[in-house]
């Protein structure tokens, strides 16, 4: 049997990276073998990736040579960036140059960065509908994103552009899910007016990325955006409500109230809604239900993955 092919994972441990590393260790007939990177080697997530057959290495975005090193001998990478490690996008793009340059150094054949959208270029840093934030950016964290995809065409990676959608796991973990009111009601909070957006459970993304290594030559060069499904606020209150057998209101709010919040991200947020609303279209076009399906025939809508995880969301 030839040898497999070796995939370096970045932020394997991680949501995005832990799904294509699980999706090729439990597939015992892939053409691929999982090298999984994390800071510590140590870690229950890493051990049970080991556990999995992984090999899991140490690795640190801010050892320049750890990257390096872990991408030697390997057939492609998974690059994912951690901006709400940090909240910096000047950060995030020195990581995506560092990741373009070493997966060229290296060979690289098949390189999957996960990006999201320069939103610059759909509402520039002159247009008032949304505020400016660190002086040059509308969304700092899909901005920087989008920004370096240039690294890697520059660096002549050969590349797949894969845009993430929200996932629904925020409604666990990140304090986006509906929260009980005065009145004793359940309301989600959202600032996307009417507009359905793209969701998708976090462990399908990494399946996606899966797909798009087993389809190879085909997806070098190509935008890509994954989803379960595009909701409205409304549509989403009513499945949690189904869900969790008790009714939850969509509470359709500003994006200006939305920034106004005050924790850490939150207007980077508003500013991110805003956009999910006013150019609903153009981000749910690239991130196509179906296209994902194709690549990974388990994708999750919102009703599958409620059924496993409502009861998860802190209420
Ligand atoms: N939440 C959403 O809805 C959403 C949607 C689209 C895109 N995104 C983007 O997704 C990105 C985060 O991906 P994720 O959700 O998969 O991350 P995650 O679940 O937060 O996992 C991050 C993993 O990355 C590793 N990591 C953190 N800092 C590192 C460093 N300096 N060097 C090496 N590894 C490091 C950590 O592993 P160890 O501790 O094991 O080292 C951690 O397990 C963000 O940039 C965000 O903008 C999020």
């Amino acid at each position: 049997m030839p040898a497999k092919k070796i995939i370096t994972v970045f932020g394997a441990t991680g949501a995005q990276g832990g799904g294509l590393a699980r999706a090729i260790a439990t597939d015992a007939n892939s053409e691929f073998a999982v090298r999984a990177v994390t800071r510590d080697i140590n870690s229950d997530k890493a051990k049970a990736l080991a556990a999995l057959g992984v090999e899991v290495v140490a690795g640190d975005l801010g050892d320049e040579a750890s990257v390096h090193k872990a991408l030697e001998g390997a057939y492609g990478a998974f690059f994912v960036t951690f901006f709400w490690a940090h909240f910096s996008p000047e950060q995030e793009k020195a990581e995506a140059a560092l990741f373009a340059k070493a997966a060229k150094a290296a060979g690289i054949q098949h390189a999957i960065w996960s990006t999201l959208e320069d939103t610059r270029e759909l509402v520039p840093l002159d247009d008032d509908r949304m505020p400016t934030l660190m002086g040059k950016y509308k969304v700092p964290h899909f901005d920087a994103k989008g920004e370096s995809n240039k690294q890697f065409v520059d660096a002549g990676v050969p590349t797949t552009f894969l845009h993430a959608s929200f996932y629904w796991d925020n409604f666990i973990y990140f304090g986006a899910g509906p929260k009980r009111g005065e009145d004793g009601k359940l309301a989600l909070t959202l600032p996307i007016g009417e507009s359905k957006m793209a969701g998708v459970a976090a462990e399908d993304i990494g399946k996606c990325a899966y797909g798009i290594f087993k389809k190879g030559a085909e997806f070098i060069g190509k935008y890509v955006g994954v989803a379960g499904e595009h909701l409205t606020g409304t549509q989403m209150a009513d499945a949690m409500g189904r869900a969790l057998g008790e009714p939850v209101v969509y509470n359709k709010v500003p994006a200006a109230v939305y920034r106004s919040f005050g924790f850490p991200g939150a207007e980077d947020l508003g500013n991110m809604f805003q956009v999910y609303d006013e150019f609903e279209e153009k981000l749910n076009k690239l991130r196509d239900v179906n296209g994902s399906r194709a690549l990974n025939p388990q994708l999750q809508n919102f009703e599958q993955w409620l059924a496993q995880y409502a009861k998860q969301i802190p209420l």
